[in-house]
Order: C-alpha cells, then structure tokens, then sequence
C-alpha cells in the first residue's frame, strides 16, 4: 500500500479559513451531473496564503475567484487536494465541476438508489461531489438549488425550508431550499426521483406547526405508517425529555433501498435505508417494528446531538453518536418495556462490542488515530459510548443530569465541540467531579471486576479488585471509576438494602454491618456499568430464581447456563440442578418477552468470549446437547406454553401480542432441537396460518434446520411469495445463510446467482454474504473453504464498495483468539487479501490490524 496516511486526534489544528455560506447549484444530467458551488470565504488564519479544498475524484470546469476566472497557473489539483495560490483575505470563490452519480458504486457522495437520486456525506463524502473544506468545525449557512426534468423527477430535496420552485418552457424545473442554521458539509443532503409520499403534521411546545413528509419507492406507501408514528413519538420525547424542540417548518425522510448504513440525520433531511423504514404485520418481524422506532428517534434525536451541536473533528464521534444511542435506548425504554430494552441492549453490547473490545481492532470510545474513519463508526463508539453516559446519567441522578444537558445545549448550541466540553457541563451543573471518570473516553479493552466476599460477627465485606487490561499497545492502564449498583438480599430474595457504590481504586472494600445472617450479594444491578464480572462464590442458582433486579435474575440464568455448558465440554454431566431451576423459569408469572429471554441459552458468541483458544465443535455440540435435553424433560410444559400464547389470527404490535409471539416462539425452538417429527408438524402449521411475519420467520427457520420436504416446500412458497420484495427476500437469504446444516457454503455461493441478488446493495450482501461470515459453524470449518470464500468476495466487493468490503472483513477479528489451526489458514487468506492490487484503505487498515497481532 502506498499512500496510506494515518491521522491522529494530537495533530488537530483549527481551520485556516472560514466559510459564511455555500450557494449550490446542482444540474442533474442521466448520464452526469454539474455543480455549481459558490463560497463566501474569510481567512482565518492571516500567514496562510493558499486555499486547500478537499476534492475527490471530480472533474474541474471552471475556478472563478470574485469576478475573476482563474488559469491552470492558479491552482493545483492532485492527491485528493485542490490547492489555490495565494488567495485575498476575502473572497468569493466559484467552482464548477462534474460528477458521475451513475457510476458512484461506493455510496458515498451524490449517487443513484435505483432510480433516486441522493447523497451520504458523513463522514467525508462531500469532497466527492465539490471541493470544499470538509471537517466537521467548517459550518456554513446552505441555499441549494436543484435542476432535474420535472417528469423523471418529480420531487426534488434538500436541507432547510423550501425558498421557491419553478418550471422551465424545457420540461425541466428547478426548486431552491435555504437551511438558515449553519452546519458541517457532512449533514448535507440531496435527493431527486419520482417518489411516493406520506404526509403528517406536528405542532411543536411552543405552537410551531411542522410539515412531516415520509419519501419513499411508489407503491410502499402504506408500509409507512409505523416510522411516521415513531417520528411523532419521538418529538415528543424530547420535548419533556430534554426540552428540545424541532426548529425548521418541514422534517423530511426519504427511504433507499442502496445505503451502507441504517440511516443518516442530514439536517431536515433524513436519508433512511430502506429496511428501517417500511413495515406492515405481513413484511416486518416485531423485532424490525422496534428497529424502525428506535432508527427514527435516533435520528431525530441527532438534530441536537449531532447538528444543532456537532463534533469538532472525527475523534469526537461519540460526543453525538453515544448521546444519540443513550438517548435513543431511553425512549425506546419508557416507550416499551424497560427492562426487556435493558436486557436487549446489553445483549447487543457483549455481542459486538466486547468481542471488538477483545480484538486487534479495539480502540477507545475516542480513538487516538485512524486511517479510515469509515472503520470507525463501530460498536464501541456507539454502544459503549452509550453506556458511558448512561453511567453519567447514573452518577448524576435524573435531576442534575436534565440541568447538565441544558447547560451543555446553552453552552454550545451552533458550535462544533469536543467530548471534553460535553463533560465540563456534566460536571458544572452538577458539582460532580469526572476527572477519573474521563479515563473511560481514553482507554480501551472491558475491565473486569473480581468480587471476595466475607461475613464474620454479623458484617459482610465485599472486596472488589479491577483488572485492567493493558491497552492495545500493550501500554498499563489506570483503574476506572464507576456506579455500581447492588443490593442485598435474603434467602427469600427479599432486599435488605439497594446502593450505588462508587468504583474508583485498583481494590477496595465495602463493609455491611448489623447483619442477622449471610447475605447474598446482587452485583452491577442494571448493568450499570459496562465491565465483565468475576463472582466465583455466588449462587446463581438462587438468584435467577429470586432476585428482584430483572437484569441481574436474567444474568444469573445466562451466567449458570454458560457454567453447565462449559462442565459438559470438559465431558461432564448436565448439571440437574441448572435443569430444574430452568422448570421453575417455565413456571413464572412474569412479562412473556422477559420470559422468553431468560428462556434463552446463551449464544455461540457468549461462550467463544470466555475460551483461551477457541473451538466452535465443542461449544456447538455442548450446547445443542442441553437444548435437546431441556427439550424432552420439558416438553410437555413447552408444548402447552406454545398452545396456550399460539394466537396467528392476532397480528397488532401491542406489547400483549409481541409477548404471545416471543415465549411461544421461544418454545417451539426450544422443542425443535428434539421432537423432530412433531415439531415440523407444528412449524408447517404455524409457517401456513400464521399471518405475522414474526410467526412465519421463526417457523421458516425451524423447518429449514430439519433440511426435510416441508421445509423445501415452505422455503419455495416463501419464495414466490416475496421474491418482488428486496426487504423479505433478506430474511430468506439470512435463514439460508445461517443455516446449520451441511452444505450451507455451497448453497450461499449458488445463491449468489439467483435473480433477487445484487451484489451493489449492501442489504443484500449483508444478509447472504454478511450472515454467513456469522455462521460460526460453516464460515470456521476446518477445512478452510469458508475463510476462502470469504477473502475473495472482500477482494471483489473491495472494486465496488469498500466500506461494505471492510465490514465483512470485520468476521476475522476473532483471528487471535481461535485455535490454532484455524488461525493458520486465516492468516494465508488475509495475507492473500493484502497482497491485492490496489487495495483501498478501508481493507487495509482492518487487515492489517488483525494480522499485526
Ligand atoms: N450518523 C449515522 C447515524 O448514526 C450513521 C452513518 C454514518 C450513516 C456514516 C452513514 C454513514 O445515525
Ligand atoms: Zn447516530
């Protein structure tokens, strides 16, 4: 690799110039597109004499500076910097230059989705339509103004409120948007194409009224009720929430089906993939209802933690995206069911984030450099991002955290700002001194927390010692400070007492006095903070039948189920007593989801975290051991659980109905590990009667795994039934992908051929290709066909789309931690993969990372 530059966050430097407004002017062509882009420039920095744009592949036409139109001589356009010579103090520059949205495979930038025009600029894709200064601190005053044939399309969008359209004699016409609050250039945002609408409204606190529009593909309209409801919810939200109001007359989403992302939270202008989007009972899982109102609020909240107040510089990623994901899980929280949220999000956490924590490519929630900041919008900057303020939110108890979020909107509101200023208006309004606490912005790796316990003469000690992982450069880290929330309890799981205590010290002890008897200990209730717990004493047992804390009652079944796993793969028997406390999990009178989540064994990912040398054979066959077990000591109760909540004539989202289908769904897989034969019969009926795409996902799935004629028969119905719709053909391509059964790679490669699939939309890619990578079975099959596989579509995919290449190289960063034939043949394949030709930076730097340890 060749030009491969790493930036890093100690080389900031403040803009040398600044831009008052931008006036764009965009001619879009079939084949091309002119942009027109007019810049009111100051100097800020008065020993600088040159202007450097960021400029991307763009063909220059004209350069005027004022009234003056510039010679070659002027400016120099090379390595992705346009350089003009010696320019006046103030000035007004005007750039012309064409781009090729037609052929822009990457996503980024001005591109097509179909036949839609729109535009993904976060976080540099803006130089790929017009050289600018493009970083985050530039904040500039938008007019944008779009020419189109009116015919083709119809609607044309931008930021802001709309200023005036027109029609010209030539069948085109052309529409002006002016968006008066200054922002960065990536919450710019176009859109162009002959699209479908849902309209709404809202009135705003203080008795604004706002123009709501939902854009999507003709035809899919009704399948836009549910975002637009979510959309309504969440101005709400955070109207009582955090006293935000919205502040432009219209709030515009448009749906694509090509984005690499979930969605964006463009400035009034919200470009949405698809999939988080449109839904109705007969196309959407409950579990894509939840994503499409937690996608929405996420974005709508963005519009002050993000654009009113954005970031700095890239390092600062999480000072919007960590606010946004915690202020998101919130309102889906006092939206839905707490605590099934808190257990979700949790779940997602040590799924994604702590294996990424645990890899070669583990940064802090602010990372100190990067090569690409594609590679950067991770799980750690988001999920962990949210789980430290969340933990703020803790420290600071609800009141003085409402105050600190006001101060820290008075403060900043219209600025570009650092994660260092968010926590100076944590600690101002509230006197809470977060010095130590600011250790979580910086170092990276989860800590792990042991836990000693003591009672004598009526106290109890708890002596908790933290073991901090070095850093990724094998650097000695300092002790974190957090909540951590407990409670005593007593043997009829009634609480003695609830605190938070305060972590702080590399060891340290806390002392209960007065006490009758032993108490047992309930630890990091809520999961208050985001670390690894090492209890050996305690009895799991007792608490996931008892304890109050629906975090710590759900953990304690995780945390005995995983300990019965791992004794039967060191060829012990089943623990009987985890079998029987799992009967009296079936027994409870309590929330049906949460039920269905205690229900479940820990997963694949759970258990591989915790071996030295991973072996996936062993977790599998362990593990499908138990379920089979748990299947026929309790079939009988699972049967009548599932007969009891087997309602398909119920499809409405209430919490009831989504309960019904979670713990009867739960049952029938549990029982599918076993009862073959009865089972398919259940599952054919449920895929037939059922009216939910929940009921027939899950069914699906079950017959599937059974490789039987009813499953041929439901998979080809399926099939004719959905292959028109992009959205459920995924999920067919996912169950297929992620299928246990023999010859699972052989028939992804042949899938890859089929009609529906396209390997330039990522969705697709995500749920064939993607799912498979996760299909810890078959993609680590020793005899090394998956990793093969896999190398050589990131090599292929790489020439398309690099962020979607370097997404699935992402599989292999459980590389170190795998046994060590495994890692033998990975390493040839990465190996293979970095010798490619022209390579792009995104690969590059994730490769080179896994391989460097
Ligand atoms: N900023 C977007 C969000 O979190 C995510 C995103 C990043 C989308 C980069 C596209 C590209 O909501
Ligand atoms: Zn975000």
């Amino acid at each position: 690799m060749e030009d491969v530059k790493e930036v890093f966050l100690k080389d900031y430097k403040k803009p040398e110039y600044e831009i008052k407004e931008v006036d764009l002017t965009f001619e879009l062509y079939e084949e091309y597109t002119t942009v027109t882009n007019v810049m009111q420039m100051h100097k800020l920095n008065k020993d600088t004499s040159d202007l450097e744009l960021n400029s991307i592949d763009l063909e220059l036409v004209e350069l005027w500076i004022n009234d003056l139109k510039l010679k070659e001589t002027r400016y120099i356009y090379k390595n992705e910097k346009l350089t003009i010579l010696n320019v006046p103090s103030k000035f007004t520059i005007k750039i012309i230059n064409t781009i090729y949205p037609d052929k822009n495979t990457e996503l980024e930038g001005l591109y097509k989705s179909g036949s839609i025009f729109c535009t993904q600029n976060e976080p540099e894709g803006f130089r790929r339509i017009t050289p600018y200064l493009d970083r985050p601190d530039v904040m500039s005053v938008f007019t944008t103004t779009i020419i189109a044939e009116q015919e083709k399309y119809p609607i044309l969008l931008s930021n802001g409120n709309k200023k005036q359209c027109s029609e010209f004699m030539n069948s085109k016409h052309e529409v002006t948007w002016y968006d008066p609050h200054p922002k960065p250039s990536y919450l710019f945002a176009l859109v162009a194409g002959d699209l479908g609408c849902v309209n709404d409204a809202f009135t705003t606190a203080s008795g604004e009224g706002i123009e709501l529009n939902i854009y999507c593909d003709k035809g899919n309209e009704s399948k836009c009720s549910h975002a637009m409801k979510s959309l309504k919810e969440s101005m709400t939200w955070d109207e009582e929430k955090y006293g935000r109001e919205y502040d432009l007359e219209i709030y515009n989403i448009v749906a694509v089906d090509s984005f690499n992302m979930g969605a964006m939270e463009n400035k009034g202008l919200n470009i949405f993939n698809s999939h988080y989007v449109l839904a109705n009972e007969d196309t959407a899982t409950d579990a894509n209802f939840m994503g499409i109102q937690s996608v929405i609020a996420h974005e709508y909240f963005h519009n002050w933690t993000g654009n009113r107040i954005t970031c700095r510089d890239w390092f600062q990623l999480t000072l919007k995206e960590g606010l946004t994901v915690f202020r998101d899980q919130s309102f889906s929280a006092d939206l839905n069911s707490r605590e099934v949220q808190r257990i979700e999000d949790v779940k997602a956490l040590r799924e994604r984030q702590f294996v990424e924590d645990a890899s070669p490519t583990s940064h802090p929630i602010q990372p100190k450099s990067y090569i690409s900041m594609n590679n950067f919008y991770t799980a750690t900057v988001y999920e962990k991002g949210a789980e430290v303020i969340r933990m703020i939110h803790t420290l600071l108890g609800v009141e003085d955290y409402r105050k600190a979020t006001d101060l820290y909107f008075e403060s900043f509101d219209g600025q570009a700002v650092t994660t260092n200023d968010f926590l100076w208006a944590m600690s101002k309004a509230s006197g809470v001194d977060l010095t130590q606490f600011e250790r979580w912005y910086h170092q990276n790796a989860t800590p792990v927390l042991q836990v000693k316990e003591n009672f004598s003469d009526g106290v109890y000690t708890l002596t908790l010692t933290q073991n901090i992982p070095n850093s990724i450069d094998n650097e000695i880290q300092e002790p974190y400070y957090y909540p951590l929330k407990m409670a005593l309890i007593d043997n009829e799981g009634n609480e003695i007492l609830e605190e938070t205590l305060i972590i702080s010290k590399d060891e340290e002890s806390f002392s209960f006095e007065n006490l009758a008897f032993k108490p047992i200990v309930s630890l990091n209730r809520d999961f208050s903070a985001p670390i690894i717990l090492e209890q050996e004493s305690t009895d799991f047992a007792f608490l996931m039948k008892h304890d109050k804390n629906s975090f710590v009652r759900y953990e304690s079944a995780q945390v005995f189920a995983t300990q019965t796993i791992e004794a039967m793969m060191k060829g012990e028997n089943i623990d009987q007593e985890f079998v029987s406390s799992y009967g009296y999990l079936l027994d409870l009178d309590v929330d049906l989801s949460y039920k269905a989540l205690i229900l479940e064994l820990p997963s694949v990912s759970t258990l591989m975290q915790r071996q030295e040398s991973i072996d996936f054979d062993a977790i599998y066959k362990a593990k499908e051991e138990l379920s089979k077990h748990l299947a026929a000591v309790y079939e009988n109760k699972l049967l009548s659980i599932y007969i009891e909540h087997h309602k398909p004539s119920s499809i409405d989202i209430s919490s009831e109905s989504m309960g019904s289908r979670s713990i009867k769904n739960r049952c029938l897989r549990i029982l599918s590990s076993s009862l073959q034969g009865k089972i398919t019969e259940l599952a054919s009926a449920q895929y037939d009667h059922s009216l939910t795409m929940t009921d027939r996902i899950v069914a699906l799935d079950i017959l599937e795994s059974t490789g039987n004629e009813s499953a041929t028969s439901a998979l080809n119905d399926f099939y004719r039934k959905y292959k028109n719709d992009t959205l459920v053909m995924n999920k067919y391509f996912s169950i297929l992908a992620a299928s246990d059964r023999e010859g699972t790679l052989d028939r992804v490669m042949a899938l890859q051929n089929d009609e529906v699939y396209d390997e330039k939309v990522p969705n697709l890619v995500r749920s064939l290709i993607g799912v498979f990578a996760r299909n810890y079975k078959h993609f680590h099959a020793k005899d090394g066909k998956g990793y093969k596989f896999l190398a050589h579509k990131i090599i292929e995919i790489d020439k398309i789309n690099p962020q979607m290449a370097s997404g699935l190289a992402g599989a292999f960063k459980i590389y170190a931690k795998i046994n060590k034939i495994n890692q033998k043949i990975i390493k040839c394949e990465l190996e293979r993969v970095l010798s490619t030709h022209s390579l792009s930076k995104n690969v590059y730097e994730i490769i080179n990372k896994i391989l460097k340890l």
